[in-house]
């Protein structure tokens, strides 16, 4: 492995965490390249289950190394609760996490203009972390970063610049109130102070380690069907969640990177707003959503939920440059007669195999399906590829061959133990 990405093949929660978590086994370091707390990596070790939002799934193997590098945004509130409770379960953090100079901060005025732009414009159906408007600040050059909690004539400059600006579109545009220049400052000074020994050159640490030949893992967050360039934009994420992020998300560059796995659910879903081609109706819906327990894990919200979509996968395969899949949740699956597979779009007299870049055209289209008989047993036991019903892995081949990727790990729950490492 020397260093993997792993992305989210559809439109993010496929169980990167539980992925990651097995991968990250075999790493030294486990790096976050890009988002923020709106992500949430679910982990279940034994009976325990830990939620991540923020720091890599790693820090819950003893010894590992974990890194938030510079593409993340950061909640330094959301970090340090984080971090709390990590410890408070007995994780050792301090020695362990790393954090980029040159990550992004989100501030109360970003969170704010999430939640205020979500009421007034045509909804993305964001999770109001404030992800978006921390992204547009660093992309305008004036966001705040990481390294400067730590110089006190720094913040005070680009905050009072900034606080300038964004109280006056508060009040202009929003009617809402701003925020006073210093209890922002202070609080923010304090964080700086929290977070000081987390703080490092971690392009520096990170290049070092691959130098040394330690094995590192990039854990992507999202999906790639919500990444800022090849996503179902504007319904899509602040950044690029696809594999490319992994690189300039790190300042690690990208002929040092072996490996990139993605991870897709054996069905599809989405949070949020935005084209959903193989959507289910509400039957289905409702069915699928209760039996894969279907609601966000950071914001709580149900999940919408489809068919198995080849076309969006293919565009994922193809943008990450997949080397092998991991499918996850098959036993969701395990009481339906009839499995359908999305293998491309009718739109007009056009039929499309490729991906639209059009939301009209995706908006508008009808799924070309193809059916599978279901398998009607319960797959959540199995723990060795040849023991799945012959329809179950009929299904898995079917998906390879339209993917034209291997499949290396197969899922059936939430516990470490309910995966299998059999190729299709
Ligand atoms: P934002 O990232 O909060 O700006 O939200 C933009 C879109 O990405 C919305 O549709 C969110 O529901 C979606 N989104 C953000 N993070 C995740 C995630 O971790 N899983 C699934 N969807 C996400």
């Amino acid at each position: 492995m020397p260093s993997s990405v792993i992305v989210g093949a559809q439109w993010g929660d496929e169980g990167k965490g539980k992925v990651i978590d097995i991968f990250a086994a075999k790493a030294d370091y486990i790096v976050r390249y890009q988002g923020g707390n709106n992500a949430g990596h679910t982990v279940v070790i034994g009976d325990d289950s830990f939620i991540l939002h923020l720091i890599p799934s790693g820090i819950l193997h003893k010894k590992k190394i974990c890194v938030i590098g510079n593409g993340v945004v950061i909640d330094p509130r959301a970090l340090l609760e984080e971090i709390e409770m990590l410890k408070g379960r007995g994780i050792k953090v301090d020695g362990r996490l790393f954090i980029s100079e040159e990550a992004h901060v989100i501030l109360p005025y970003h969170k704010l203009l999430d939640e205020l732009k979500e009421q007034k414009k045509k909804k993305i159906g964001t999770t109001k972390k404030g992800i978006g408007p921390c992204y547009a600040d660093k992309v305008a050059r004036s966001g705040i970063r990481i390294i400067d909690l730590l110089e006190e004539d720094t913040l005070r400059d680009k905050l009072r610049a900034n606080l300038e600006e964004k109280n006056s579109v508060l009040a202009k545009t929003y009617g809402a109130d701003g925020f006073e220049f210093i209890s922002v400052y202070n609080e923010y000074l304090d964080y700086g102070r929290k977070i000081k020994k987390y703080i490092c050159n971690t392009k520096r640490l990170l290049n070092d380690a691959i130098d040394a030949k330690k094995r590192v893992l990039f854990e992507g967050a999202q999906g790639t069907l919500l990444d800022v360039d090849y996503g179902t934009y504007p319904f899509v994420t602040s950044s690029n969640s696809s594999a490319g992020g992994a690189s300039t998300g790190t300042g690690v560059g990208p002929n040092k990177i072996d490996k990139v796995i993605g991870v897709v659910k054996a069905y599809t879903t989405r949070v949020g707003e935005g084209p959903f081609p193989t959507e289910f109706d509400d039957l289905l819906m409702d069915k699928i959503r209760q039996k894969g327990k279907e609601f966000g894990a950071t914001t709580g919200r149900p999940r919408r939920c489809g068919w198995f979509d080849s076309v969006v996968v293919r565009h994922s395969v193809m943008v990450n440059g997949l080397d092998e899949l991991v499918v996850t949740k098959l036993d969701v699956l395990d009481e339906l007669d009839t499995i359908k597979i999305c293998t491309g779009y009718r739109f007009g007299d056009k039929v499309y195999d490729d991906f639209p870049s059009s939301i009209k055209v995706l908006t508008g289209c009808r799924p070309v399906y193809e059916e599978l008989p279901g398998w009607l047993k319960d797959t959540s036991g199995i723990t060795d590829y040849s023991r799945l019903p012959v329809n179950a892995k009929k299904y898995l081949k079917r998906m390879q061959y339209l993917l034209n990727t291997k499949i290396v790990l197969i899922s059936v729950g939430s516990k470490r133990s309910q995966t299998f490492s059999k190729g299709v």
